[in-house]
């Protein structure tokens, strides 16, 4: 779930191209999250997919026509214009090189132009057409017009196009279209202007090319803190050993395998970071020597030596004491089977943390893998709250609503976008 997008009113422009049919996907992906989805089609779109089929998915009425008059709220309305200023977002999925155009130049000559050009909000643009069209130098300049007035793209990727041909100019996927909409509503919120830091998964330590030392861990729980961070309107950082779930969009990825590239990773981050949190099950040891080669299997029982790996958040911990402030806040979790309160504690004064977020991995339904959690969390200071059980969504927005909270930005005022208070009297 995607509690950003809830309530929100959401223009969906769909101008005329093949991938108009991945709008579809999109338009549901978006009422589902409960955003209120306002569908516009150009005439040709509407020859790629039948207006009513978005009507049905959004339920809502769909425009076509700029004369056409519009059901809000019981009160009838002319055409999408007036929608347009109360919109919180306006994705224009695809947009066409023609479209495109058409927004740089300021043209008003359908419906979908006119109420672009009458809309003052965020917008995002997922660009669809052939290759040769958009690295056209036409194409490029209009971008890059709409791109220094604030419009967002996502996409195009590469990959195989209408005509058959492979190459850059597929529209974006619906759910990367999706994320980077949250991302874009998001912005200006409670973390605006901060850098938050996640690391997530399981480390991987090689004992050969082909085999490790690893552990259970998915990244769900890390992902889940990235997309939280992300709505929140933070510059999100996801550093991340090899992930079972696909990380969410518009956020920055630095992938790693072992424990020592995470901790170089996290490092390297470390003076730019104003909250980290370490949700990687980092593995403590590795194995003294890794072999260049696969090793072969005989009769004789094998025994692996192993070493301590750093302990990234106990650098970062010590670091703090020794030499100054470092992030504002440093978040660790303990994964913990026995005696879970006490090493919880021990792990929060040990590492010099602020707080940790304590889950019993050994419970069927928390922990590794599993889509929920029940976790405690145990401040400095003395604080201690036990959660009920959640899904990692719900667990990740409960804890980075605390990260606002010790931040004190509670009465963050969202510094852009529209509100439905801006909707037209007339
Ligand atoms: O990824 P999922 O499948 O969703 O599972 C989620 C999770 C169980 C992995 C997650 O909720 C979790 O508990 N992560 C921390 C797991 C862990 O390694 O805990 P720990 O008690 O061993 O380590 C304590 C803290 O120190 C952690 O924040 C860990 O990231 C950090 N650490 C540990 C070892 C090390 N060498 N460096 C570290 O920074």
């Amino acid at each position: 779930m995607a509690p950003i997008l809830s309530g929100k009113r959401i223009m969906l422009g769909i101008s005329g191209g093949i991938a108009a049919y991945k709008s579809v996907t999109l338009a549901s992906r978006l009422t589902q999250a409960n955003a209120m989805v306002d569908v516009i089609m150009t005439h040709s779109a509407a020859k790629f997919v039948a207006p009513v089929t978005f009507q049905a998915i959004t339920q809502r009425s769909v425009a076509t026509d700029t004369f056409e008059f519009w059901h809000d709220a019981g009160r009838l309305r002319i055409g999408h214009v007036a929608l347009a200023h109360a919109a919180d977002l306006f994705v224009i999925a695809p947009a066409t090189a023609h479209t495109i155009a058409r927004l740089a130049l300021g043209l008003s000559d359908d419906l979908l132009s006119i109420t672009a050009l009458s809309y003052k909000g965020p917008m995002l643009l997922a660009p669809a057409m052939e290759t040769n069209m958009w690295t056209h130098p036409a194409t490029m300049r209009n971008v890059e017009i709409l791109q220094d007035w604030g419009v967002d793209f996502v996409g195009p990727a590469e990959g195989r196009l209408a005509s058959g041909e492979v190459g850059e100019g597929r529209v974006a996927e619906p759910e990367e279209i999706f994320e980077e909409a949250c991302k874009v509503i998001g912005r200006g919120g409670p973390l605006d202007g901060l850098r938050v830091v996640i690391t997530a998964g399981g480390t991987r330590e090689p004992i050969d090319p082909v085999r490790f030392v690893g552990n259970h861990s998915t990244g769900k729980m890390g992902a889940a803190l990235a997309r939280a961070a992300r709505d929140l309107g933070a510059e999100t950082v996801l550093v991340h050993a090899p992930l079972a779930v696909h990380p969410p969009g518009g956020i920055t990825l630095v992938p790693v395998h072992t424990a020592q590239q995470m901790h170089t990773a996290v490092m390297e981050e470390l003076s730019k970071t104003d909250v980290l949190i370490g949700a990687a099950a980092v593995a403590d040891y590795r194995p003294t020597d890794s072999s260049d080669y696969k090793l072969k299997k005989s009769p004789q029982q094998q025994v692996i030596s192993l070493e301590r790996t750093p302990d990234i958040l106990h650098e970062v911990g010590s670091q703090r004491e020794k030499s100054g402030p470092g992030p504002k806040l440093v978040i660790g979790f303990a994964a913990e089977t026995n005696d879970l309160e006490a090493n919880a504690v021990a792990k929060l004064k040990g590492k010099n943390l602020d707080l940790v977020v304590l889950n019993d991995v050994s419970a069927p339904d928390s922990g590794f893998a599993v889509d929920t959690n029940r976790v405690t969390l145990f401040e400095r200071g003395g604080n201690r709250e036990a959660w009920p059980l959640m899904s990692k969504d719900e667990v990740a927005q409960a804890i980075m609503q605390r990260v606002v909270v010790r931040l004190g930005r509670l009465d963050w005022k969202r510094s852009m976008g529209n509100s439905q208070d801006n909707l037209p009297t007339d």
